[in-house]
């Protein structure tokens, strides 16, 4: 008994930890969806550009489409795709007044 329930607070105590942490390659946070992040965005150019943009589900679709037409990213698989905005969404709702250079 005693041992589940310690169980349970180390897990929480866990992912509240984790929550907000900054993955050391691309600088952007760690959540469910980076991967696919790390895989379709920060090939060509720093996390920087995610960190210093914000915007809801739609911004995001634009910028990804942005990237598409203009700077040559490739078509993406619908529910990967999916991933990626909802992290963009979650994680980079809102511009924040930081520069390009950390
Ligand atoms: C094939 C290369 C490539 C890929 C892949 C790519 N980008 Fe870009 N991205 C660029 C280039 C080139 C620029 C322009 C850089 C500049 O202005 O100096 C850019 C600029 C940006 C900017 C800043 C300019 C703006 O319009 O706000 C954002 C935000 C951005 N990318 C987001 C993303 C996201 C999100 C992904 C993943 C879905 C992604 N990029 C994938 C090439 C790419």
């Amino acid at each position: 008994m005693y041992k589940k329930i310690a169980i349970v607070i180390s897990l929480t105590l866990a992912t509240l930890l984790n929550a907000g942490e900054i993955d050391n390659t691309t600088g952007l946070i760690k959540a469910e969806g980076l991967g696919e992040v790390k895989e379709h965005c920060t090939v060509c150019h720093t996390g920087r550009f995610i960190v210093v943009n914000g915007g809801n589900e739609k911004f995001w679709k634009t910028k990804i489409r942005v990237m598409q037409n203009a700077y040559g990213l490739w078509k993406i698989d619908k529910a990967e795709e999916e991933k990626m905005i909802n992290y963009l969404t979650k994680n980079y709702a809102k511009k924040k007044q930081v520069s390009v250079n950390e």
